[in-house]
């Protein structure tokens, strides 16, 4: 299957997923054909760079509404004859629109273990709500934020000294494990999402 990848920043998670589609051994089933980022100069790009991916960079700011910075991700997208869209750290909203155009082929990764923190701040908000455990979810997008059927979760302890930043780097170790399992599962065809949203697994 081919992969695109959309970021806006450092691309740890991009990283975890060139380097696991990468390793023949993994049975990914995927590669990466192109790396989009909303910002130039982010580190994900550099690493993109490195591993021979192509990039293109889509300023949402050179666009007059979130449709029209929308449909010219998906026009690229397209021209890079991609298969599924792997959300990692991109931090603008998508329309209903490019939502529906994705849907079953689009997946995100949410530092926390939703339903619970959606949103930005996930750890501030695990932090707030004083939970011992939290963790990462992959899932399927849909139009409402961090909704979308579960892929692949983990949990990681949370350390009565932890700040969002300890938090952060911690999870993110778990969440390099969880995306390219998730994507593992969809380019594999091992589920895939019914017409009702929900996930059917092949057995
Ligand atoms: C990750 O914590 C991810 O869960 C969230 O944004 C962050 C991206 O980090 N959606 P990176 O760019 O992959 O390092």
């Amino acid at each position: 299957k081919r992969v695109g990848v959309l970021i806006s920043g450092s691309g740890t998670n991009l990283q975890s997923l060139i380097d696991a589609t990468m390793d023949r051994s993994q049975g990914i089933g995927a590669e990466i054909v192109i790396v989009i980022s909303n910002k130039a100069g982010v580190q994900g790009i550099e690493r993109a760079t490195r591993a021979n991916i192509p990039t293109k960079v889509i300023p949402h700011t050179a666009y007059g509404s979130r449709l029209e910075f929308d449909m010219a991700v998906h026009a690229a997208l397209e021209e890079a004859r991609v298969d599924i869209v792997c959300l990692a750290g991109f931090m603008r909203v998508l329309t209903g629109e490019f939502v529906r155009l994705w849907r079953g082929r689009l997946i995100n990764i949410h530092p926390a273990l939703l339903p619970l923190f959606k949103g930005t701040h996930a750890h501030r908000q695990a932090l707030q709500a004083g939970v011992r455990v939290t963790g990462c979810t992959a899932h399927f997008v849909e139009e409402d934020i961090d909704a979308g059927a579960i892929l692949a979760q983990e949990a990681v302890q949370i350390e009565i000294d932890d700040t969002e930043e300890t938090l952060q780097e911690r999870v993110k170790l778990v969440e390099h494990k969880v995306f390219p399992k998730a994507l593992k599962l969809v380019a594999t065809e091992q589920v895939h999402l019914d017409e009702n949203g929900k996930i059917v697994w092949k057995h």
